[in-house]
């Protein structure tokens, strides 16, 4: 299992330190794909980066938590060790599939290097097991495309190549940040099913990072709902969308293209915007924004209303500040 327990990063804002992740927890277990959802800017990124150490290179820092691999501390790892988890255990698929790949190097070598990187192969052995994987991401005339460059590649492609990539070292758990969003909506439909198809084979644990609802129904298991730092919400995907509990969550439904369908209505949005990170209100973070909210909900002592994920499942263990809504109860 690939755990996250208690989490807050601190980002710098205009020379000061501010959060903008605070006491997250997360579990990532084999074979299930757990999507973390919320609106831009609230540190879905910042939080999947944490999960490889890589915020600390762009002057993100972890105050509290721990990020345990099979019950191993990220922290207490040495580089070599690091190195080794970075596409040998946990392999990441980012966003925009051409900053991912070296634009001067072919297809054939930047995939090459992280099968010997991490796969005790010869080059002829690593060179086979590329032809394998791009065969498997669904690409064709893999003998050619393996002396091609990125940029001489088709957006669909250069993702599948990203995903043939993070597949090579033989992980066990991937974080995918936001996998389809630069891609053209056909394209994005087969990339998903590829990625599922992926994910079951192989048993692997996912992190699919995503503010696409429509997505989280097609390949999730669980989801975290985030909002301006923190897990507002959490439980099996089923159980969440039949009875969202805090009034972010039920929001976020309701502005879903599908929860839009009747004839003339005007998709709904949700006002405001998530504050920005040392820009956090005090109590209830949503509650500026909060159509249900009560005068003590915006009070900066609300006693927690802590609350356990709706599955009842044991093995997701709830953050404390989960679901800081006064009202859950009430608006059950
Ligand atoms: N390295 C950084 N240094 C300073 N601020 C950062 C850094 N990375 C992210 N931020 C800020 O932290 C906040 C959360 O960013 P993050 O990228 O995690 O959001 P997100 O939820 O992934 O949003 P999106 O859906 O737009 O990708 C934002 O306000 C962002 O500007
Ligand atoms: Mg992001």
């Amino acid at each position: 299992m690939l755990e996250v327990q208690g989490l807050t990063l601190q980002i710098t804002v205009d020379g000061e330190p501010v959060r903008a992740v605070s006491n997250l927890s997360l579990n990532i277990q084999p074979g299930r794909v757990l999507a973390l959802v919320g609106e831009s800017g609230c540190g879905k990124s910042l939080t999947a980066q944490a999960l490889l150490r890589l915020g600390e290179f762009q002057g993100v820092k972890k105050t509290s938590g721990k990020i345990l691999l099979e019950g191993i501390d990220l922290d207490a790892m040495d580089r070599e060790s690091l190195r080794k988890v970075r596409g040998g255990k946990i392999s990441m698929i980012f966003q925009e599939p051409m900053t991912a790949l070296n634009p001067v190097f072919s297809v054939g070598s930047q995939i090459v290097e992280v099968i010997r990187l991490h796969l005790d192969m010869n080059k002829q052995q690593a060179l086979a097991r590329a032809k394998q994987l791009l065969h498997d991401v669904g690409l064709q005339q893999v003998e050619q495309l393996l002396k091609q460059y990125p940029d001489s590649l088709s957006g669909g492609m250069r993702q599948r190549i990203l995903i043939a990539m993070a597949m090579a070292g033989d992980p066990d758990y991937i974080i995918a940040d936001e996998p389809t969003t630069a891609l053209d909506v056909s394209v994005q439909k087969r990339m998903i099913h590829l990625l599922r198809n992926l994910q079951r084979k192989r048993n692997l644990g996912m992190l699919l990072v995503t503010h696409d609802f429509g997505l989280v129904a097609e390949m999730a298991d669980d989801v975290a709902v985030m909002y301006a730092g923190e897990v507002i919400e959490y439980g099996a995907v089923a159980d969440i969308f039949e009875a969202p509990s805090h009034p972010y969550t039920q929001a976020l439904m309701q502005c879903r293209p599908e929860a839009n369908r009747e004839k003339h209505a005007t998709l709904k949005v949700i006002s405001g915007q998530v504050p920005a990170p040392g820009r956090w209100p005090s109590g209830c973070r949503f509650a500026p924004r909060c159509t249900k909210k009560i005068a003590s909900c915006t009070q900066n002592d609300i006693a927690l209303n802590c609350w356990q994920s709706p599955s009842g499942d044991s093995s997701i263990s709830p953050s404390p500040h989960m679901a800081r809504c006064l009202r859950v109860a009430e608006l059950q």
